[in-house]
């Protein structure tokens, strides 16, 4: 068994005055589909706790903010009363195992289509311009509708939904919101001046195109303080079209201005993984933000054990937030501490719906 000294993921951090983590290695938001009609399921309950240990904090799936914000089938929503006693029982499985959780609240924007927007309009965006197909992990053509185009007058109801659905999070028991600005969804569409092609006070300047998401923030933040507010950004990914010409100016402005606000924690994607003498290794590019920011940070992007105790080790990171490996590995903090294989993924189940295969069937350790 590997020593707690030789396993900084394995160390405690205090994310605010009022939670204290046992360790460092959090639950990346997963999106799985599997929530029926966009209201969370029982199932979500097994999985979550599944992934739950005592002074763990886990993140949740991308959660709609109202009618307007869903872009794909069986993703939760947290805008109905309905939705939001149904995610109670989640949060209670995951309290009940010592774990804290926040939810991922979202607004696809333009990765949506008619069929996902109440009375078949368009999706809405920061632009009209489209998103292309997208190749899904199944090998299937995804396409999106054409995007209506936000008129400045109707971006205070989007911003007050969020900060609606950050109340209703709340009221569910989650111990605070993860406002999702990353992945080309609605609010990176605005972030980014490849899908940002506004000439109003919400485009053109840098300034201009981080208003939308600061907006945001600053809602979420007097809504429901700072302390239970984090930020995910993913300034260098070009994920659904949406990328930046300039990447380290986005990322530096919006975490040095994010200290105005108070949130407790950012957290940001890694550029793609690059090969490094045949080895695959995550870039570790993120540091002049973190320097920036005065909260938490949590990188994500690529991790294993090695490269994320070896970031927290190096003070490049707070904390490390594992996707793909803790999807498939339920128990991950203790394979980690004891130094056992992994569970592989299995990439064809990500967005299946079935509530068990692929979902709450990866094997724990036989201890
Ligand atoms: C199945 C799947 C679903 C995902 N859903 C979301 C999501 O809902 N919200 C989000 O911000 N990122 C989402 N991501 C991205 C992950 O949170 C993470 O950034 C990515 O998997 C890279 O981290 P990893 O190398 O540790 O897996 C998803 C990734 C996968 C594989």
């Amino acid at each position: 068994m590997e020593s707690k000294e030789s396993m900084p993921l394995l160390t405690p951090h205090k994310l605010s005055p009022s939670l204290s983590l046992s360790h460092r290695i959090i639950l990346a938001p997963l999106t799985r589909k599997r929530a029926y009609g966009n209201i969370p399921q029982p199932h979500q309950a097994t999985y979550y706790a599944q992934r739950a240990t005592a002074g763990g904090l886990l993140l949740t799936e991308a959660t709609g903010v109202s009618d307007t914000a869903q872009g794909y089938h069986d993703t939760p929503g947290i805008w109905t009363a309905e939705q939001v006693d149904a995610w109670r029982p989640v949060v209670d499985a995951v309290h009940a195992k010592g774990a804290a959780i926040f939810c991922q609240i979202w607004h696809a924007g333009r990765v949506s289509a008619f069929e996902f927007q109440p009375g078949g309009k368009a999706p809405v965006s920061s632009t009209a311009k489209g998103v292309s197909p997208q190749m899904s992990v199944d090998g299937r053509l995804e396409e999106f509708s054409p995007p209506r185009k936000l008129e400045v007058d109707e971006i205070p109801a989007i911003v007050d939904d969020f900060r609606k659905a950050a109340r209703n999070a709340i009221d569910a028991g989650f111990d605070g919101v993860e406002i999702h600005s990353a992945y080309g969804y609605l609010i990176e569409q605005f972030l980014k001046d490849s899908s940002n092609d506004r000439n109003d006070e919400y485009g053109g300047t840098l300034e201009n195109r981080c208003r939308f998401a600061m907006e945001v923030v600053d809602a979420v933040v007097k809504e429901i303080g700072g302390d239970r507010v984090g930020i995910r950004l993913s300034p260098f990914a070009d994920y659904m079209d949406c990328h930046d010409s300039d990447p380290h100016a986005l990322a530096l402005y919006m975490s040095t201005k994010l200290n105005d606000h108070g949130v407790v924690y950012l957290h940001m994607i890694e550029p793609r993984m690059a090969m490094v003498e045949g080895r695959r290794v995550v870039p570790k590019r993120l540091l002049p933000y973190r320097e920036a920011f005065k909260g938490a940070f949590i990188a994500n992007g690529g991790y294993d054990m090695e490269e994320g105790n070896k970031a927290v080790d190096e003070g490049y990171t707070d904390l490390v937030a594992f996707g793909r490996l803790f999807l498939a590995n339920p128990d991950l903090p203790r394979r980690f501490e004891v130094g056992a294989e992994l569970n592989k993924y299995d990439r064809m189940t990500f967005y299946t719906s079935d509530p068990v295969v692929g979902y709450t069937d990866y094997q724990f350790l036989l201890e």
